[in-house]
């Protein structure tokens, strides 16, 4: 059985190990070699600790437990994007390759766009690298519009990224 439910601090060496993991198996051949080996457990473990230990974090994260932590997704205001009205953000929402396809992914964000909705906000927003056809084809399935594109560095390297929106009151998900 799979439980979808708020993050605590213990959850972090889950949610940095599906990060990495995730990230590596997404993103190889996209992104910079380099950038992927650089990405640790630790660090990231650290950076989501960062975020819980601090009152004033605007982030909401919620992970899938089955036993341990094989996904998680990360919900906010959005990061000055410039869309009007669109003043939520899903920052990040990672499955694990072998829990993907099984529903994970579209229960973290109903869950994450519930809370949104319930807190009054109406859109939200997600930017995916414009390579990515999987996390593409999953908003699209789910109804996301898309809203634009922008151009990012990473790790040295110059990548496209186009931004998805929903309406939270749609619930389509
Ligand atoms: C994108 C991701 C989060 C989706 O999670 P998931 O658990 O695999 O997706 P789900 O099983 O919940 O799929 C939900 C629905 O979307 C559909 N879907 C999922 N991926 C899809 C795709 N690539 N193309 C079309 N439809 C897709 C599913 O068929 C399902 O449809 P249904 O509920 O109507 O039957 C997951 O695949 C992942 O972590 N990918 C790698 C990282 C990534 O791209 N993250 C987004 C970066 S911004």
């Amino acid at each position: 059985m799979v439980r979808i439910r708020r993050a605590g601090l213990g959850d972090l060496p889950g949610v940095a190990q599906v990060l990495v993991d995730t990230w590596r198996a997404t993103y190889r051949g996209v992104v910079p070699e380099a950038f992927l080996e650089e990405l640790s457990y630790e660090g990231q473990a650290d950076r989501w600790a960062r975020g819980l230990r601090d009152p004033t974090w605007p982030g909401r994260l919620f992970v899938a437990e089955a036993g341990e932590v094989v996904g998680f997704a990360a919900f906010g205001p959005d990061r000055a994007s410039g869309f009007p009205g669109y003043t939520a953000e899903l920052w990040a929402i990672y499955v694990l390759p072998t829990w993907q396809r099984k529903g994970l992914g579209r229960a973290l964000f109903h869950e994450g766009a519930r809370l949104l909705q319930a807190e009054g906000y109406g859109r939200m927003l997600v930017w995916v690298l414009k390579e990515n056809s999987q996390g593409r084809g999953f908003y699209e399935h789910l109804g996301g519009v898309l809203l634009g594109e922008r151009e990012i560095e990473l790790g040295g390297a110059k990548l496209w990224e186009v931004a998805y929106g929903f309406d939270l009151g749609e619930q389509k998900w």
